[in-house]
């Protein structure tokens, strides 16, 4: 099968279409899990120009399928169109039958790809039946924009633990608080409404028992209209500290999952489950628990994202392990002075050089944002 009716410019409206399937896949980030939020676009390219007939992102929970829901929209217009999809279509029998299966019956005539799904149940194989079928597949169409939708999922499937985002609140003198004080509030109004949209684009919030003891955060998220889009709290907790009465237990919709030793005291475990917490063991490691082995379990429950906002302890650690992908450092302009808490000695954009290059500046209201990740060759070289 050919397209009917080539444009003008194929790469200028592969690049143009992609950039639809991939703000439709934004909108689906953490909110899809287990699986990843994809966006497809269904267009008809036909003389007088292309026609989007039909389009979709994963819903909530994961399905149906983003290919699925852009095919129902069509219906029979979806034959002879195009299909971009920011990841490739899956080509196995979960839930339902293949997307790729899906497409070819629909009969389109070309499908477009950003990203090859590392899945090793899909891993090209999608691709290879749309071909076998007579299919045109275009692929590596703003894979690297792509990517940033799907980091969790790529995470999960490469390196079988999630997408990890580290977040600290800074004052000019490199502190993220005072010792002993807690729940202090360094960075304005505006950075605190981004990091609850932050929150809702994560499938998890993660801290260390420090910080509940100081700070005795609720973790939710609660910009109007978005409570439903808080993710789950993790605390990282070895010897199962966390007082049954922390605040995070005052919703109970919202999961609580508490990392403990192997070891730790029964009795306070079994406390913190009747307070409505979900208990998993991990071996002790280092200043606490083995944190990859933490979050190799994650992943296992389908977790592709934690948002990590905990204090000195957990960061630093995180960083030793070189387990932090991405970080967001806000910077007030004013001192803090006193009995600081300054994580890596108060300078985390120097001490996470060594694995993550600035990747954006940025205002916001009276604070500076430096956004770091990895780069694409320091992503692929993680296992
Ligand atoms: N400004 C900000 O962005 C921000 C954000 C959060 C907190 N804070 C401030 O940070 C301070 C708390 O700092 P913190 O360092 O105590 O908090 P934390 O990093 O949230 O918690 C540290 C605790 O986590 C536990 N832990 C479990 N496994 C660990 C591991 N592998 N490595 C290290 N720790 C592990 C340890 O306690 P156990 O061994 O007992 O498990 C450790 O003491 C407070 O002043 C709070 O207000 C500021």
């Amino acid at each position: 099968m050919t397209d009917p009716f080539q444009p003008a410019d194929p790469r200028a409206t592969d690049r143009r279409f992609m950039a639809a399937a991939i703000a439709l896949a934004r909108q689906g980030v953490g909110r899809t899990r287990p699986n990843p939020s994809v966006g497809a676009v269904l267009v008809q390219h036909t003389p007088s120009g292309p026609v989007v007939v039909g389009a979709g992102r994963t819903a909530d929970g994961g399905r149906p399928h983003a290919e699925r829901q852009a095919l129902a929209q069509a219906g029979a217009a979806a034959r002879g169109a195009t299909c971009y999809c920011t990841l490739e279509p899956c080509s196995h029998f979960g839930r339902t039958s293949p997307c790729a299966d899906a497409l070819i019956e629909a009969g389109v005539a070309a499908v477009v790809v950003a990203c090859v799904d590392p899945n090793p149940a899909v891993a090209g194989e999608g691709l290879v039946r749309l071909r076998n079928a007579g299919i045109s597949v275009r692929q590596g169409v703003r894979t690297e924009e792509a990517a940033t939708t799907l980091s969790g999922h790529m995470s999960r499937m490469v390196r079988g633990r999630p997408h990890v985002a580290l977040k600290l609140a800074l004052s000019a003198d490199g502190a993220i608080g005072r010792r002993g004080e807690g729940g202090i509030a360094i960075t304005g109004p505006a950075w605190g409404r981004q990091t609850h949209l932050l929150r809702a684009a994560h499938d998890a919030i993660a801290v260390g028992i420090g910080t509940v003891l100081a700070d005795d955060p609720s973790l939710t998220c609660r910009l109007p209209g978005m409570a439903a889009r808080s993710p789950d709290r993790i605390i990282l907790d070895t010897d199962a500290r966390t007082p049954t009465n922390a605040r995070l237990f005052a919703d109970r919709k919202v999961p609580v999952l508490i990392f403990v030793a192997l070891d730790a005291d029964p009795a306070r475990c079994e406390a913190l489950q009747a307070a409505g917490a979900v208990l998993l063991a991990v071996p002790r490691a280092g200043a606490g628990l083995d944190l990859a082995a933490a979050l190799g379990m994650l992943s296992e429950r389908g977790i592709g994202s934690v948002l990590v906002e905990g204090g000195a302890g957990i960061a630093e650690a995180l960083a030793a392990a070189d387990l932090i992908d991405e970080a967001w450092l806000v910077r007030a302009p004013h001192l803090l002075g006193g009995d600081l808490v300054r994580p890596f000695g108060g300078d985390p954009v120097a001490a996470l050089s060594e694995n993550l290059v600035i990747d954006a500046r940025d205002v916001a209201g009276s604070d500076f944002l430096t956004h770091m990740k990895r780069t694409c060759s320091q992503a692929s070289s993680q296992t």
